[in-house]
């Protein structure tokens, strides 16, 4: 795989579907990048995909969704990798609402600040209740952005923990299950020091105390935005999380192994 991929709809849950994508990162793998829909009677988006994918996406959404019904879309933060089709959503959808944080609509103003009247501004502990359910924000364990909020949805005993839960694979895979453990626990400790080299700053113990919020909440299925959907395996994940400060810090290429790169490439 040489470009951004989009893969074909997938469903977890009866009421939720996944719109995966992977991307691929010279030198470190391929990245999933996933958004959610969530069949809740209030429709909730959870992120937007990719930029250069984001005419698929649309079509891939549109396809089961009316997007005239689409009333939320969940933005856990304003990476690149989940704001891909914001825009066009806004325009697409006009009943839509941004889901964010404070930080989040300010990150968003120093490049296209989202007009106010389409923002619902929500802290990490706070519910929304959606018609059928009530969803509750949760700030996941480890995060590169300090608006980053997922979300737990007791209905379906979902976890979407945004970038936390991530790992690098060296090929796609539709279920988290499909790769291979030793895979997993190098790709996943490997995401963990990229997403969140702060990790390695903060006490082995004190970490693993702070993934007693997930274990508790003990969800049956954790959708990250970079792994692929996870089903029973929230133990599994926690443990190979909790290694993450003593891993290895991540260094990337500098610039000598730019131009090898470049080099050989060329050929
Ligand atoms: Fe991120
Ligand atoms: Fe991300």
């Amino acid at each position: 795989m040489d470009a951004p991929t989009l893969y074909e709809t997938q469903k977890t849950t009866s009421d939720i579907f996944v719109l995966p994508s992977f991307f691929p990162i010279p030198v470190l793998g391929i990245l999933p990048v996933n958004a959610f829909l969530l069949m809740s009677k209030e429709p909730v988006l959870i992120d937007t995909g990719l930029v250069p994918l984001s005419d698929g996406f649309m079509e891939a959404l549109a396809a089961i969704v009316d997007l005239q019904d689409l009333k939320w879309l969940w933005l856990t933060h304003t990476d690149q990798d989940h704001i891909g089709s914001l825009w066009p959503l806004l325009a697409a959808a006009p009943d839509l609402k941004v889901i964010t944080t404070f930080l989040g609509m300010g990150k968003m103003s120093t490049y296209r600040p989202l007009p106010p009247e389409r923002v619902y501004l929500l802290n990490p502990g706070q519910t929304l209740n959606v018609g059928d359910r009530a969803l509750t924000a949760v700030k996941p364990p480890t995060y590169d952005a300090p608006e980053t909020t997922g979300l737990f949805d007791p209905a379906s005993e979902t976890f979407f923990s945004a970038d936390c839960f991530g790992a690098l694979m060296t090929e796609p895979a539709l279920s988290a299950d499909d790769i291979p453990p030793d895979q997993l626990e190098y790709g996943l400790k490997k995401w963990g020091t990229i997403d969140a080299p702060w990790a390695h700053l903060v006490p082995p113990g004190l970490f693993r105390d702070s993934l007693a919020g997930v274990r508790e909440m003990s969800p049956k299925w954790i959708l990250s935005s970079h792994l692929p959907p996870a089903k029973d395996m929230t133990d599994n994940l926690i443990d190979l999380l909790a290694g993450v400060p003593e891993s290895e810090p991540f260094v990337g290429p500098d610039q000598q192994a730019l131009e090898k790169m470049m080099s050989l490439q060329g050929g």
